[in-house]
């Protein structure tokens, strides 16, 4: 069947399908536990529910310390802030605008560095030729579930002796070399938004194995209280309250479950639209085990006959939601518009992929049928593609 963007009847799908949907616990898995802490009047301030989600999730992520926190963009800013940097911050321009604003907001300046154009992440030859005595750290982030040259970035990190933090927002349940990530460089942050494959509602987390940057962001997401008497470090309220770690313990429990079934779903795309000229996926690296949770494809205009923006558009007629994720690129924000540090910034590759990605809907709700429905769309569009070009013209 012809896309509805030539028929302009019915769409393929009645609702609308976005790139995510949460994956939520039941009312009765909620009850018990929600109960226990209305009994207890303890609903925040590192309560029980909040010190065991810590504790699991420091032995899955095999690492010493995990900080449950209110979101992954605060948990990044007080990051930022407790390293006590200075000058510039080597970062990727492909990604969310939270991390790029988070290294800002911490009054410092985000110097941007190329992207593989495959697998997404750092360049980690371009960090080196940017490396120079005003960088002061590397943040960099493990795009779309894949894991970062963490090898590369780690020997960086010696040599230089600059902290490197991962933005892991994505990258819950990956692994480098049977390694979960959330154990590498300085310190990881995760997102536990009700975007990602788990969620807390609203949350994140940071995690790291250096006790006494712990032990001072521990501090810094309670105010900088010390004791009744001392405030010690400037900080914020980034707690994690009791109800989102309770949405938390009940989600680690499915979270094979989740990962297997996306893996799955993101089987069947592969197979399907890895014979269509001018799609082309996200490299996962060498070592890489990717929690599955985003199936990027990059529409290769030359070679599908339509660009990645006529293909967004063609898919909305029929209630698939995909998403051009990340676009714009961190430099071209227009907050950013006439900063130093955004100016005059053209990088090939994040500008090449950034004008080709299209993330499409990926989550445990969704059927194996219904991405099978997604396949044939694009493949419709593509044999129809030169009809989809003169009428959108
Ligand atoms: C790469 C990246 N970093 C940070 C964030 C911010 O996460 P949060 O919504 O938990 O603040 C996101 C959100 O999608 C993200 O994609």
């Amino acid at each position: 069947m012809k896309p509805n963007f030539l028929r302009n009847k019915k769409p393929l799908f009645k609702d609308k399908l976005f790139i995510t949907r949460p994956n939520l616990p039941s009312m009765g898995e909620l009850k018990p536990k929600i109960e226990t802490m209305l009994k207890s009047r303890w609903v925040t301030n590192f309560g029980d529910f909040h010190n065991k989600f810590a504790g699991r999730l420091e032995d899955m992520l095999e690492v010493k310390h995990v900080i449950p926190c209110c979101n992954a963009t605060i948990a990044l800013f007080l990051l930022m802030k407790a390293l006590d940097l200075k000058g510039r911050v080597i970062t990727t321009p492909f990604t969310f605008p939270a991390t790029i604003h988070a290294i800002h907001m911490a009054g410092l300046e985000p110097l941007f560095c190329d992207i593989d154009p495959d697998s997404y992440t750092l360049d980690v030859d371009e960090v080196r030729r940017h490396l120079t005595p005003r960088v002061s750290a590397i943040l960099a982030v493990n795009v779309f579930g894949n894991a970062c040259d963490v090898v590369s970035l780690d020997r960086i990190r010696a040599e230089e002796k600059i902290p490197v933090v991962y933005d892991s927002a994505h990258s819950l349940c990956t692994y480098h070399k049977k390694r979960p990530i959330g154990g590498f460089g300085t310190a990881e942050v995760f997102s536990f938004h009700a975007t990602k494959l788990f969620t807390t509602l609203e949350g994140g987390a940071i995690t790291t194995n250096d006790d006494d940057l712990y032990r001072k962001l521990k501090l810094m997401i309670n105010f900088g209280i010390q004791d009744e008497e001392h405030v010690v470090e400037v900080g914020l309220n980034a707690k994690m309250p009791e109800m989102n770690a309770i949405f938390g313990l009940i989600g680690l429990e499915k979270i094979k479950k989740i990962i297997d079934k996306l893996a799955c779903l993101n089987a069947i795309y592969k197979k399907r639209l890895s014979g269509i000229p001018g799609i082309k996926f996200q490299k996962i690296r060498e070592g890489c085990r990717t929690n599955n949770q985003y199936m990027a494809i990059e529409i290769i205009p030359e070679d599908f006959g339509l660009t990645r923006d006529m293909v967004h558009r063609v898919l909305k007629e029929d209630n698939v939601i995909a998403r051009k994720y990340f676009f714009p690129v961190g430099y071209s924000y227009d907050c950013y518009k006439g900063m130093d540090f955004a100016r005059g910034i053209r990088l090939p590759n994040t500008e090449k992929v950034s004008s080709r990605i299209l993330c499409l809907p990926v989550y445990y709700s969704l059927d194996a049928k219904d991405v099978e429905k997604i396949c044939d769309l694009i493949e419709s569009i593509y044999v129809c593609r030169k009809e989809i070009a003169r009428k959108l013209k």
